[in-house]
């Protein structure tokens, strides 16, 4: 890789994955880089600085890879947003549909507190719905989504439009 590489030329696309007609983009290239990670979460967190954050939200499963960074760097703590069936506590459940299927998402309903102010973040913006999921469990929580963070955005998927018409800030590294 060139000593100026984008983040974007970190990430792979795989034809075909998981189903055909999916244009699958890989992260697990851009995460494998030092470079390049650390390139990703210094650019997802520079909008953000000087916001009060409380707390980082990530989506199963790419978006615990970034948010356990994120958080790590901002020195705050990590909520999992998790499919179905896997967290050990009392949850909140919200059903979403996605590119390639349906799912149900849930948090701990002790995760977090009303007030908190919360980033959430993912790997990937496509549809919106994963995303729209988490937000809405973070608000029947109580705590507030002061942006949603992606390295990809999908535009043609509708997924920026979906949430900005929720009233979120989305901040995306590349399409
Ligand atoms: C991918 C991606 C996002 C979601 C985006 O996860 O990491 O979470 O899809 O799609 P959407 O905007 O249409 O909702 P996936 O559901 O493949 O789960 P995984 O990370 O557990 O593989
Ligand atoms: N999630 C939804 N669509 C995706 C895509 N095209 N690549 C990777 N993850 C995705």
């Amino acid at each position: 890789m060139q000593a100026n590489a984008t983040v974007k030329d970190y990430i792979r696309t795989i034809p075909d994955f998981p189903k055909p007609g999916i244009q699958f983009r890989d992260v697990t290239t851009l995460f494998g880089n030092p470079r390049g990670f650390r390139m990703a979460v210094d650019q997802l967190l520079h909008p953000y600085a000087g916001q009060r954050i409380d707390a980082v939200v990530g989506l199963e499963a790419r978006g615990f890879i970034l948010g356990g960074a994120i958080a790590h760097q901002l020195t705050v703590g990590f909520v999992p947003v998790r499919k179905k069936g896997k967290l050990p506590g009392k949850t909140l459940q919200q059903d979403y549909t996605l590119e390639y299927g349906a799912e149900v998402v849930e948090i701990h309903e002790d995760a977090l507190q009303a007030g908190q102010k919360v980033l959430l973040v993912d790997d990937l913006l496509a549809t919106g719905g994963t995303a729209e999921a988490g937000i809405k469990l973070i608000e029947r929580l109580g705590a507030e989504v002061i942006g949603c963070a992606f390295i990809i955005d999908l535009l043609d998927l509708g997924g920026r439009a979906r949430l900005e018409a929720m009233g979120m800030d989305v901040h995306a590294l590349c399409a």
